[in-house]
């Protein structure tokens, strides 16, 4: 293949992904955007593969079937629930490329003409910050990525880590790495700089995801999804790879986006998040008086259902882990049948990823157009006979509003307690998951349902 049919094929490659970019931002062209994101990521293998500068086939062919065996054995068994998870691992890896990318091209021989080995001229120096910069970004994305798995899937607590001075520590941590990278170009590539820079990249990466606390970590993924692309752009130019380039800014970019998003829909700076919390006050949960809660029978909530003119779902992380999205969707079409108004209200970051629930939802073949997001339900709740939240907590507590001492204080919420009845939908009265009491569930008008929320809803499908 020529090196002009390869670069061609690249921009071809490029432009599919922003096609996919462009159909992965709406619910109708999702599909359409991950088949252009399959195009154009088949296109980028081939040519890189069997390319012009391509060398030791069989080595990269041995590479790809292993790592794309694992990739197929994961991706087939991995739970919806556990998407952000697999995402968060997936990020750590483009971290950990760059990282090896980085050290890899400082060794590379001399014919490779990654590094001129007669000495310091600019483009030399070029290559050396590129290493450098490629290195720190890389072990950044590779050790946030792992604190964040391991936030999500509970094997280290969710809430925010508080260290003393731990701005002035990040801070240090920037400054050090910033001389040793002058260092490390001054003396021609040294590697005791690069190393100690790099183990410092691993523990400042690990200390801004530990800094940020449970109800802040969407952005944290989205924010990560960010650091991953500039990772794959940094790689791009130790290779020279103007593809990797341009896919890696696109990631980059289109994450620094989705991150600022959804900061402004959780009313957080994008600053202070980006930064572990910096110029965020410590928050301490008030203690919420559990003054003693009301339960409900799943007949008795088909009796209000029946009864009712106006209904609105509110779906959380609780309706995924249960899977309870196909018996809401039976008793959707049984009210709508009986000319109940039913329509669902989406947090933005209900569930554990962007999109969660409209996702689970379109999966039931819930009709688009009755479900709306949190803005535009808010004010519908006080003429709302009925809301029914369905393994939702943290996106429904009052205390966002009523408590400023509280960790998601200012955060917007759906208002469902303004609705005449609220049922909950939970197994226990056990935290959300930024792991705070949730005081709705102790007010007049809300009741609990208790039990696997697949199990409540079939019941109630069932007894109307
Ligand atoms: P959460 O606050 O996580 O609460 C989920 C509730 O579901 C829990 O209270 C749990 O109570 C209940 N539940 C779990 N399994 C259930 C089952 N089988 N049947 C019935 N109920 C069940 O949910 P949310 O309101 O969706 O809020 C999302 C939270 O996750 C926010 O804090 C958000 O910031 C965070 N987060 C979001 C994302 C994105 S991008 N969406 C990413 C990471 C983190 P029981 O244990 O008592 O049943």
């Amino acid at each position: 293949m020529s090196e002009g049919l390869a670069q061609a094929a690249y921009i071809v490659a490029v432009l599919f992904f922003i096609m996919s970019l462009a159909g992965l931002s709406k619910q109708k062209s999702a599909q359409a955007g991950n088949y252009y994101g399959i195009a154009g990521m088949s296109i980028a293998l081939i040519v890189t593969v069997f390319g012009p500068d391509s060398q030791g086939l069989a080595w990269i062919i041995i590479a790809m079937v292993i790592g794309g065996g694992i990739g197929i054995y994961y991706a087939k068994r991995v739970e919806m629930t556990e998407m952000p998870e697999l995402i968060a691992v997936l990020h750590s890896f483009v971290g950990l490329a760059a990282v090896f990318v980085g050290f890899n091209s400082l060794f590379a021989p001399p014919e490779m003409g990654l590094i001129n080995p007669s000495g310091m001229d600019a483009e030399n120096v070029i290559h050396l910050v590129e290493i450098c910069i490629g290195v720190f970004i890389g072990a950044v994305t590779f050790s946030g990525s792992v604190i964040a798995f391991c936030k999500l899937r509970g094997i280290i607590s969710s809430s925010a880590l508080k260290i003393r001075h731990k701005h002035k520590l990040n801070l240090a941590a920037i400054v050090v790495s910033s001389m040793l990278l002058i260092h490390f170009v001054e003396v021609d590539g040294s590697i005791v700089a690069l190393i100690v820079m790099t183990l410092i990249a691993f523990a400042f990466g690990a200390h801004l995801v530990a800094s940020i606390g449970g109800a802040d970590m969407p952005v944290v993924i989205s924010m990560l999804n960010s650091y991953s692309g500039w990772a794959a752009a940094s790689a791009g130019f130790m290779l020279a790879s103007d593809l990797l380039i341009v896919t890696g800014a696109l990631v980059g970019s289109s994450g620094a986006i989705l991150s600022y998003i959804m900061c402004k829909a959780m009313n957080r700076s994008f600053i202070s998040v980006i930064t572990g919390g910096f110029g965020q006050p410590s928050f301490v949960s008030g203690d919420i008086e559990e003054s003693g809660y009301h339960e409900v029978t799943a007949e008795k909530v088909a009796e209000m259902l029946k009864e009712s003119h106006s209904v609105v779902i509110t779906p959380g992380y609780g309706m995924a882990v249960a899977r309870a999205q196909y018996p809401v969707q039976e008793i959707t079409e049984k009210l709508r049948a009986k000319g109940v108004n039913v329509r669902f209200g989406i947090h933005p970051v209900a569930g554990r990823l962007p999109g969660h629930m409209n996702v689970l939802l379109a999966e039931a073949k819930i009709p688009y157009d009755i479900v709306l997001e949190m803005a535009e339900i808010n004010d519908d709740f006080s003429t709302t006979d009925t809301v029914l939240v369905i393994g939702a907590n943290d996106t429904v507590n009052p205390s966002a509003i009523d408590d400023p001492n509280s960790p998601i204080a200012g955060m917007p919420v759906l208002e469902v307690w303004n609705a005449k009845n609220v049922i909950v939908f939970k197994r226990s009265m056990n935290t959300g998951y930024a792991g705070i009491q949730n005081p709705l569930f102790f007010k007049d008008n809300t009741s609990m349902l208790f039990g696997d929320a697949k199990v409540s809803i079939s019941a109630i499908a069932k007894a109307i």
